[in-house]
């Protein structure tokens, strides 16, 4: 297991990581994903710290990602969800993690629907804080995870093109890729309908292409994204239809390239939108390798911060 520490007290944001972090967390993930693949997946790193998942919006895959990571970690674990919590009845956010804090908790694994709440908090209480996704903004552990995976298909990072395609105006997913890809030396193409790529976007060193079909002959992986209808309170696009013909992957246009290109999906997948059954199920789809993948990435992040000042 890797000894080295992180620059960083907390986990807010990919921004805020080095490569050679993100190095130190998929060196100890490797060693993780070992244990998890042993018949006793337990060890007793965290045998002396509670963690409170405190989850303030939807989720299935980060969620039971992090309380097995923590289980596998052998730590305390408090589980909270806002909608049945007393935020209902008002209370802040500071308030509802100082009265979990005072329960002596030593770190906190937060998702939001507000971009910077993990930020916020982490001016205001001791505990270390790990973003498990904060609205539109980042979502850090996805992009380690999509890396890791990415780095145990190709062997590296460095010279790779990677595409991401859907909605990357809503998506926590495709800034948090964004950062990490770019800091590993990947080369990195977003495509998608005009509207859904912010004009920001190539200020952080990636391509725009509006065209699936020149940018999946460019790639050699491509992470497909979710239309993230909830955050969107105009219409985009003319129907999901059309958005299915112009930016869907399936099995014909996946197979009609030239060589075996590397499918991922940070899920939740709306199967038949932005990817078909069969190339979500296609052996070059990598989709449950990533969410094996999270559980060993965030036993690192957890490891590694619980050790760190
Ligand atoms: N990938 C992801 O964040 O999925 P959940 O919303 O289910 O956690």
């Amino acid at each position: 297991m890797a000894e080295a520490l992180l620059s960083t007290p907390h986990l807010l944001g990919i921004k805020q990581v080095t490569a050679e972090d993100m190095e130190t967390i998929f060196k100890t993930a490797d060693g993780f994903k070992d244990v998890i693949n042993r018949p006793i997946k337990k060890v007793p790193s965290l045998r002396d710290m509670t963690v409170a998942n405190l989850f303030f919006e939807n989720s299935t895959r980060t969620r039971i990602s992090f309380e097995l990571a923590e289980k596998r970690l052998s730590a305390d674990i408090v589980n909270f969800s806002a909608s049945t919590s007393s935020v209902k009845k008002g209370e802040t956010l500071l308030d509802t993690v100082n009265n979990i804090l005072a329960m002596k908790v030593d770190m906190v694994v937060m998702r939001h629907p507000h971009p910077g709440a993990c930020v916020y908090l982490s001016r205001h209480i001791e505990a270390k804080i790990i973003n498990a996704g904060d609205g539109a903004h980042e979502h850090p552990t996805q992009a380690l995870l999509d890396c890791f995976s990415l780095r145990e298909k190709f062997g590296h990072l460095k010279g790779l093109n990677v595409a991401i395609v859907g909605d990357i105006l809503h998506s926590r997913v495709a800034l948090s890729n964004i950062f990490a890809l770019k800091k590993l030396g990947a080369n990195v193409r977003v495509c998608g309908p005009p509207t859904l790529i912010p004009t920001f976007i190539k200020s952080l060193g990636v391509e725009v292409d509006y065209n699936l079909k020149s940018t999946l002959d460019w790639a050699d992986a491509v992470n497909m994204l979710r239309i993230q209808l909830e955050r969107q309170e105009i219409r985009y696009f003319p129907s999901l239809r059309e958005y299915t013909m112009l930016y869907g992957l399936d099995r014909e246009l996946l197979e009609s390239l030239d060589k075996k290109l590397v499918v991922l999906h940070p899920g939740p997948i709306n199967r038949g939108v932005e990817i078909s059954s069969e190339v979500a199920d296609h052996e070059q789809s990598i989709i449950l390798d990533q969410v094996e993948n999270g559980v060993a990435v965030r036993m690192a992040v957890l490891y590694l911060l619980a050790g760190s000042n």
